[in-house]
């Protein structure tokens, strides 16, 4: 599986679908899996939506509750289910926009027999996302035209007919193709103030760590066009909504009740560069953890939060937490060995000096090792995984990432998930996030932690081990 497509909440279920290959474990015959959730941490499973036919395979897009039934394809009372694809040919070079709907919550579907709704003659176009714009009373589409590094605009009142209203491209990376946009307000965090649209722009190649990532642009969006904050669109500094290798193509859910009020997103856990090869069986590929977003004005200008959402929270087992002096000592740290052990997550808050530099180490085993270092000094994170396993797999998997290190009011949180062969850290409050995947041996997990130059006045550490999702609840460390 790749791209999460069609994410929407509807009739308390999210709903998320993927670009899905129902015949094998390698990308091909292109086509929606999905699953359903209440709480967007324990999955369900459903019959394929959309497959492959007629040499089109079904690539990414969104679905969209139409409450007004703006397309009439409603039936009876319930608000139809509208889904919003591109059609990929697979016997010539051309990309178009398709409509699908669905009258039964989203369990079957029934291709438009008009489509395609949107076609421009071009062979890359594609990923469109949809959602109402209520102040101009009308659909708003998303698109990417890959090879231009532009994202297009169109409007439309009814869902199958089209206008273009703009065009944004291309400042940012623009090294690689543009792929998988999206464009939503979200909040300010705490709720206060106005709100800010992001306009999120996945590049597949030449990202900060490299291969493919996912870039994000803050500034206004009038329902027509995107103008990018000044000071949030630095030339030849585009901000990433994750550092490390193995986050691409998120996307938001469309209509999360008012009553809620998060922006909840998800991307798929994964990199171009080496997807195909990862040596996972039967199955390949993974999604990321549900994030709920906010952004924060920070002296060096606006940056996206992304915070792991706190229904994880039912995952955890009994908290163990350590007050130490410094680094505290690896007898210390031993508490923690039976949490560290499996999928857990950990929570760390340290009061570095400006002349810090420490290691915080996932170690399995006598030599396999996953490294983050605080470098106060070159104010970065950084996140080395060449020694974490089985690297050997492709050439670009071993590596190290970097994200810039901020403290706040003199500290440095971290928020860790680790699982069987992944590890997810949101570190600076929520300002950056780093996503990646291990594959270590199996056998115990140890945390260390170890001081190489300045010293660290106190860190305190919080861990709770984590139940499978698939699995009754944890009910002890
Ligand atoms: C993004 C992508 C897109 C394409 C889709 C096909 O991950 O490669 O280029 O739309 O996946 O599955």
């Amino acid at each position: 599986m790749n791209d999460p497509n069609g994410l929407v909440f509807f009739q308390e279920e999210f709903h998320l679908f993927y670009q899905y290959n129902p015949e094998g474990i390698k990308w091909g015959h292109m086509s929606w899996g999905h699953a359903v959730s209440r709480d967007l941490v324990h999955w369900e499973q459903l019959a394929l939506a959309l497959p492959e036919a007629n040499e089109v395979m079904v690539f990414p897009g969104s679905a969209v509750v139409d409450w007004q039934d703006t397309s009439g394809f409603g039936r009876g009372k319930e608000p139809p289910l509208v889904a919003i694809y591109t059609g990929h040919y697979t016997r010539r070079p051309r990309q178009n926009q398709n409509l699908a709907y669905s009258n039964d919550r989203e369990r079957t579907w029934t291709k438009f027999s008009g489509n395609p709704v949107l076609d421009i003659g071009e062979a890359d176009f594609r990923d469109p996302k949809v959602f109402w714009h209520e102040p101009t009373r009308r659909w708003v589409m998303a698109v990417s035209w890959p090879a231009h590094r532009n994202v297009r605009f169109y409007g439309s009142p009814n869902l199958r007919d089209w206008s273009h209203l703009s065009d944004f491209g291309p400042p940012g990376a623009t090294e690689g193709i543009w792929e998988c946009p999206d464009i939503f307000p979200v909040p300010m965090e705490g709720g206060a103030g106005a709100l800010k649209w992001i306009l999120i722009v996945n590049v597949n190649a030449g990202a900060s760590a490299g291969g493919s990532d996912c870039q994000y642009f803050v500034g206004q969006f009038d329902g027509r066009r995107f103008a990018p904050d000044r000071s949030a669109a630095r030339p030849g500094r585009p901000l990433w909504a994750d550092w490390a290798r193995d986050f691409y193509a998120a996307v938001f859910w469309n209509d999360v009740p008012a009553s809620d009020g998060r922006r909840l997103w998800i991307g798929w856990m994964s990199n171009w560069d080496y997807a195909p090869d990862v040596p996972t069986s039967p199955w390949r590929n993974a999604m990321s953890l549900p994030q709920s977003l906010a952004v924060r004005e920070t002296p060096d200008g606006w940056r996206l939060l992304q915070r792991p959402v706190r229904e994880l929270e039912s995952l955890r087992g009994q908290p163990v937490s350590i007050a130490l002096k410094g680094l505290g000592s690896q007898a210390e740290l031993a508490r923690l060995d039976g949490v560290v052990a499996g999928p857990c997550e950990l929570s760390l808050d340290a009061e570095p000096g400006s002349d810090s530099v420490f290691d915080l180490t996932l170690q399995t085993g006598a030599v396999e090792a996953t490294t983050l270092r605080v470098d106060m000094p070159n104010r970065e994170l950084t996140l080395d995984r060449t020694q974490s396993g089985n690297v050997g797999f492709h050439p670009k998997f071993a590596g190290t990432a970097a994200a810039p290190l901020r403290l706040i009011g003199g500290h440095l949180k971290l928020n860790l998930f680790v699982d069987t062969s992944s590890i997810e850290i949101f570190a600076n409050n929520d300002e950056a996030v780093l996503s990646s995947l291990l594959l270590p041996s199996a056998g115990s997990r140890r945390l260390s932690l170890r001081g190489l130059c300045g010293s660290v006045k106190s860190t305190q550490l919080e861990g709770w081990k984590l139940a499978s999702i698939w699995g009754p609840r944890n009910d002890g460390p």
